[in-house]
């Protein structure tokens, strides 16, 4: 595992402009206080991330790019490269459903962008997940091994701890439809016993895994206690401050228990 660090992520999606990006962010950092155990991670449209990059205290938030193209430069109207998103983001979403399904993303795309955000010095989260149909097939171990295979197919086994794998499950985006933790269980087991196979067992523990899919505030401390969840990313209740101040409160609170526990 990653250790005793959790990584909370809002992903805004198409969601707020500069002026809403701005004022959340103030809200948020008066709720939110800088800890060592809990990394938040904001993840706003492109349009806002360079006002936010100016303003954010990096010691409380960093930031992440919710896409990227993934050559360095060049004539590719309307697109933006992870050279050029270098110094303003610390992450970059690559992968996640919606870019996949709503923009069809291939796989080659998929590996291409991580190898051009390690070039960039900017680390790559790699999302993966089944959808319904795959789900009701029992195919979810198939899926997730074809997607690590596809994805990390250019990475060495000395880069691939420089990479955040995400588990998101498409039914259970913007659904409400909680995956249960026994089955987000098996499918984190999954993801690192692949990583094993194409690394090996130094990198499949030292991975960091994280969960998104409809987490709520009742519901992000039942995903962060599953063995091998070392964060979440969270959708819609990432819009609200409060609600997300609370969901990253919550994951301080965890890993405190976590410790006394230990
Ligand atoms: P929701 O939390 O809205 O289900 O979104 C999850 C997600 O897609 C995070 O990347």
């Amino acid at each position: 595992m990653a250790g005793d660090k959790k990584i909370i992520i809002g992903n805004w999606k198409m969601n707020l402009n500069l002026h809403e990006a701005s004022l959340y962010l103030h809200k948020l950092s008066n709720l939110i206080q800088i800890r060592r155990d809990v990394e938040v991670v904001l993840a706003p449209t492109v349009l806002t991330l360079q006002s936010l990059s100016l303003q954010v205290n990096l010691r409380q938030f960093k930031l992440a790019a919710q896409n990227f193209y993934w050559r360095d430069h060049g004539s590719y109207t309307g697109e933006v490269s992870a050279s050029q998103l270098r110094g303003i983001v610390q992450y970059a979403f690559i992968g996640h459903s919606e870019r996949r399904h709503i923009f069809n993303e291939t796989e080659k795309d998929m590996r291409n962008k991580v190898a051009a955000a390690i070039r960039n010095g900017i680390c790559p989260i790699l999302f993966v997940g089944e959808t319904a149909w795959e789900k009701s097939n029992n195919e979810t171990r198939d899926v997730l091994h074809d997607q690590l295979n596809s994805g990390l197919a250019n990475i060495t086994s000395h880069e691939v701890k420089d990479i955040i794998i995400a588990y998101e499950p498409v039914w259970a985006i913007g659904t409400g439809h909680n995956a249960s933790p026994t089955d987000v269980a098996l499918a984190i087991k999954a993801i690192r016993a692949q990583i094993e196979h194409l690394f090996g067992e130094r990198q499949a523990k030292a991975i960091t895994v994280l969960y998104g899919g409809s987490v709520t505030p009742d519901s992000s401390n039942d995903y962060l206690a599953i063995d091998g969840v070392d964060g979440l990313v969270i959708g819609i209740d990432s819009l609200n401050a409060f609600t997300f101040s609370e969901i990253v409160k919550k994951a301080h609170k965890g890993s405190a228990l976590a410790k006394i526990r230990g």
